[in-house]
């Protein structure tokens, strides 16, 4: 295995395999063979200690169901310290371990260490994560402990889903976040599901000590690693292994409700580094709003300030995409381009939008996953590495973005659909006044619909190159996966068809929480808070109602986005095109999507 040097990250890593090599004797040590080590570990199971912080009902008993921890796919190519790690772990083993382990008269103390380790590990906080607690945020959200002590009462199981491509320096504050979700919701009301995809870095390793802690806490998991889906990964087509991925961390979830009706609340995307409070409170939003799925706001340093950024996936409630804009940005030239989500965004709350990802997000399952909804992408790209001709691609055809931007279309054409099932069955009024529109429909009546919203669009287009002609911030940095910002030319803009308006469906719920950040590398969260969120003041605190939660009226979809596209093969960093693509929910419910 070949690690990957980074600034400041030698002596991390030295820790690091002192702690693997740790980790590893107790795992060895609470898996025995022989009979009389097992003695030793009945114990340590016996009074499982993690029931101190759990509560009771536990539907995932890891002890007594081998399938809820388990490793695939572990790479064990020797790596560099395999020889070492391999006779220390032996060493320790043999002289200190073992002996006492064998007499049953001293198995207390090994209980006792047990214990030691887990009480040690819950409060783990790792490097970042151990500073949330001192950002400030509105509202005071950090003031309150017991801030989150509904939810955690209501004992409901959370799935945690985690791709791993090559980003080791996340990995342990991610296992800090999880440890300390672990710590308020109960360890066996989490399932963790790692998904390695062929990482070259020195995730392996860190992969082995999130296997040690999570075996250690008692928390169900399953940590796979996968080869890449083509072996040259310029070859490869980024949506497609999205996509992929995704759907692989999702597998334990469907087979866990399949196999054994285990439904889990809500499923949780940890990105980047986000803080334990900041998740619980998404989480909160995702309840109270009964949201399809509400995400935080990914910040990445560029130069000496942070920037928004994740402007490929993530469009507003009019299908624009986001500005990249700096952290210090007045309010009204935040992120979000569309009255109302700019208003709420300048007053730090939920605002809904049109489709998101950014950083860590929490997902309704039943809204989505249980729904029969996967993550899927374009398939029509061209593989230029095959030397495959460029496809005629029709104006309509459909856009060929991230997985996510397929799954937000999913998730608006589900809400839609099972309003029309619902209210059909409550008296067929929505087909009823869907077939009575279309009859409506003369001839004039066209002219009308498309001068306005010929109209509308002209003047959104004007606007939005205004923006771009004041708007210091467009184009400045880059974000990873997003192409410059620049207008499509006109005649790209396909023809307004005639359809049922998005607005008569029922709206999928899609939030962006402002106050769940999420960060990379470099990051100094205390300036970024403070940008943010300026200082906490004490009046904030006042506001402890669901006025900052819930969001009232509910938009439709819009009728049209900027769909920002890979065309062909390249990997992440295949050249993008942009242009304006029609979204019709009716249409696509007549294809049947
Ligand atoms: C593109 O073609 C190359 C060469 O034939 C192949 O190795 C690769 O897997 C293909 N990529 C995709 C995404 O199918």
């Amino acid at each position: 295995m070949a690690f990957t040097v980074r600034r400041r990250s030698v002596h991390r890593l030295l820790m690091l395999l002192g702690l693997v090599l740790f980790f590893r004797i107790f795992i060895s040590f609470t898996s025995p063979a022989s009979s009389s080590e097992k003695a030793a570990s009945r114990e340590v199971k016996q009074r499982n200690v993690l029931d101190l912080v759990t509560r009771s009902g536990k539907t995932f008993d890891v002890q007594r169901h081998k399938f809820l921890q388990v490793r695939m796919g572990r790479d064990e190519r020797e790596d560099l310290f395999s020889d070492i790690v391999r006779n220390g772990v032996a060493d320790f083993w043999e002289r200190f371990q073992r002996p006492y382990i064998m007499g049953t008269e001293t198995s207390h103390i090994d209980a006792q260490h047990v214990y030691t380790a887990i009480d040690s590990l819950l409060s783990l906080n790792g490097w970042v994560a151990a500073l949330c607690p001192t950002l400030t945020r509105p509202f005071g959200q950090n003031k309150y402990e017991d801030a989150y002590d509904d939810l955690v009462r209501e004992n409901h199981l959370y799935f945690i889903g985690i791709v791993i491509h090559s980003a080791d320096h996340f990995l342990v504050d991610q296992l800090a976040v999880i440890v300390q979700m672990a710590k308020r919701l109960g360890p066996t009301n989490l399932f963790v599901s790692m998904l390695d995809y062929d990482s070259t870095d020195s995730t392996e390793t860190l992969t082995d000590l999130c296997e040690a802690v999570l075996t250690l806490l008692g928390i169900p998991f399953r940590i796979r690693r996968v080869p890449s889906m083509t072996e040259d990964p310029s070859a490869a087509y980024y949506p497609v292994e999205e996509a992929y991925m995704r759907n692989l961390a999702l597998e334990p979830l469907h087979e866990l409700h399949q196999k054994r009706s285990i439904k889990f609340f809500r499923v949780v995307w940890l990105k980047g580094f986000t803080c334990p409070n900041d998740i619980l409170e998404t989480i909160k939003v995702s309840v109270l709003n009964e949201a399809a799925m509400v995400c935080g706001m990914d910040w990445a340093k560029h130069n000496d300030f942070f920037i928004f950024s994740d402007r490929w996936r993530t469009r507003d409630i009019e299908g624009d995409q986001f500005r990249q804009s700096k952290s210090s940005s007045k309010p009204d030239a935040g992120p979000p381009r569309d009255r109302a989500g700019a208003a709420r965004y300048a007053e730090h709350l939920p605002f809904q939008v049109f489709c998101c990802e950014s950083g860590t997000h929490v997902v309704d399952p039943a809204q989505s996953y249980y729904q029969g909804i996967m993550y899927r992408s374009g398939e029509d790209y061209q593989n230029v590495t095959s030397g495959e001709p460029i496809r005629d691609r029709g104006a309509d055809a459909p856009c060929l973005d991230s997985c996510q931007a397929w799954f937000c279309r999913d998730l608006w054409v589900s809400k839609a659909k099972e309003g029309m099932r619902e209210e059909e069955a409550a008296d067929g009024v929505v087909e009823r006044r869907l077939r009575k529109r279309q009859i409506d429909m003369t001839e004039r009546d066209v002219e009308t619909v498309k001068r306005e919203v010929g109209v509308d669009d002209d003047e959104k287009r004007e606007a939005r190159r205004q923006v771009a002609d004041v708007d210091a911030d467009a184009n400045v940095g880059s974000d990873y996966d997003a192409m410059p910002e620049s207008d499509f030319p006109e005649d790209d803009f396909p023809p307004i068809r005639l359809s049922i308006p998005n607005s008569v469906f029922r709206p999928a719920r899609i939030l962006v929480n402002p106050r769940c950040v999420t960060t990379y590398a470099d990051v100094s969260h205390a300036q970024l808070a403070l940008d943010l969120f300026g200082p906490e003041r004490d009046n904030d605190v006042s506001d402890s109602g669901l006025s900052k939660y819930v969001l009232e009226d509910w938009e439709g979809a819009p009728e049209s986005f900027v769909c920002q596209e890979q065309r062909q093969t390249g990997g992440r960093k295949a050249p993008k095109t942009q242009r304006r693509l029609e979204f019709s929910i009716h249409d696509a419910l007549e294809r049947g999507l």
